[in-house]
């Protein structure tokens, strides 16, 4: 198979990953934080050594402020329902996934109020208009650090100096980011991140994180057993513990660590560029075919790995099933749990194929798709 899904879930995995996995479930992972043992001790050493490898890919002075969550919607929950109280306004985008939007949605009715900011047709946000929308009452600005219906990468840096300038949080979703883009909390000034481990991040599924600034106060939105202060009924407000409760996914979180370890040493900015190339590869070749349209940026430096388009009139989920079943390519096709970004770039009645490049995506991959595009195209011409 062709794999490009990775907006979905990246794949393969590096080797490191399943090893890491299996040799950690198979010599010696215990309960971390729980029991004091040799095993017990060396399993949270190892999820601590994740903690340190995503503190070095964003620049996070403080590892102790990074929660594991088990993907990055439980992130934004833990964000956005932990910090938003009633009578706080909130500016977000309307390139928006469902993480954001829904969880919005449902703190409207308990009186946290939301100003959805009109991006353009390529799904960029004019940062002039947050500014405008900010009043006495905004307590956060919630963005995509890309969308992950075009690609469209938003302006961190000068939304993160409006927040800052402001007093208000700053809190992104890098769901279609992290492992694809340089994401420095420092220099864009963000507050509290979220992200999964299983898409450019190159772990396991079932892994994610959310970082939160030292001083940020917010509540957990699960209580349970956190291995201290075990005596006591009320929830620990510690960091990391206190929001981790229950018994983490710790193979998974050590084999995050060992994905991420890779990253750091190749370096994202080195990923960014080789994903770019393969995107502007993908790019020019479908924009050669007549009948295709295409949504999001035209600057591949304006993107991520993202390609969202459709054939003529032909039905997206029809385009992903022939790809499928006639060429052995994995795509993604419909809404992609974001209505609100369908409806900005003018998808909203029909959807679009969502083509996503990867770390391991190769330039014949990419040849291959746009061969099999130009034949499904000529094939509807006929
Ligand atoms: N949010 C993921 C996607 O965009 C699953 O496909």
């Amino acid at each position: 198979m062709i794999y490009m899904d990775n907006g979905a879930t990246s794949y393969p995995k590096p080797p490191e990953v399943a090893e890491t996995l299996i040799d950690a479930m198979a010599n010696y992972c215990a309960n971390p934080g729980r029991s004091g043992h040799f095993m017990a001790a060396r399993t949270a050493h190892e999820i601590y050594k994740t903690r340190l490898a995503i503190a070095y890919l964003f620049h996070i002075d403080d590892a102790g402020q990074i929660i594991f969550t088990k993907n990055c919607t439980e992130g934004l929950n833990i964000a956005l329902q932990g910090i938003l109280k009633e009578g706080d306004h909130v500016i977000t985008s309307s390139m928006e996934h469902n993480s954001v939007v829904r969880p919005l949605h449902m703190l409207k009715a308990k009186g946290v109020d939301t100003h959805f900011v009109q991006c353009d047709a390529s799904g960029c946000i004019d940062p002039a208009k947050i500014k405008e929308a900010i009043n006495d009452k905004t307590r956060m600005i919630v963005i995509t650090a890309a969308s992950n219906v075009t690609g469209t990468k938003m302006p961190l840096a000068e939304i993160g100096r409006i927040a800052l300038r402001n007093g208000i949080l700053f809190l992104v979703d890098a769901a279609q980011g992290a492992g694809h883009m340089d994401l420095d909390v420092k220099k864009n000034h963000i507050d509290i991140l979220a992200a999964p481990g299983h898409k450019g991040l190159l772990g396991p599924q079932g892994t994610g994180f959310l970082y939160i600034r030292k001083g940020i106060e917010t509540t957990p939105l699960m209580m349970g057993g956190t291995g201290s202060y075990s005596d006591q009924a009320q929830q620990p407000a510690d960091f990391p513990e206190g929001y981790e409760a229950g018994t983490v996914n710790a193979p998974g979180i050590i084999a995050l660590g060992a994905a991420i370890r890779m990253i750091n040493k190749i370096g994202v900015d080195v990923i960014e560029e080789y994903e770019r190339r393969l995107t502007e590869k993908l790019q020019k070749g479908l924009e050669s075919i007549p009948q295709v349209v295409l949504y999001g940026p035209q600057d591949t430096h304006e993107k991520t790995a993202v390609i969202a388009m459709n054939i003529a009139d032909l039905d997206c989920e029809e385009v992903a099933g022939i790809l499928n079943d006639s060429y052995g390519i994995a795509v993604r096709a419909g809404f992609h749990c974001s209505g609100m970004a369908h409806k900005t770039i003018g998808t909203e009645n029909r959807g679009c194929v969502r083509i996503c490049p990867g770390f391991y995506t190769g330039e014949k991959d990419i040849e291959s798709v746009i061969a099999a595009v130009k034949r499904i195209a000529a094939e509807d011409a006929r």
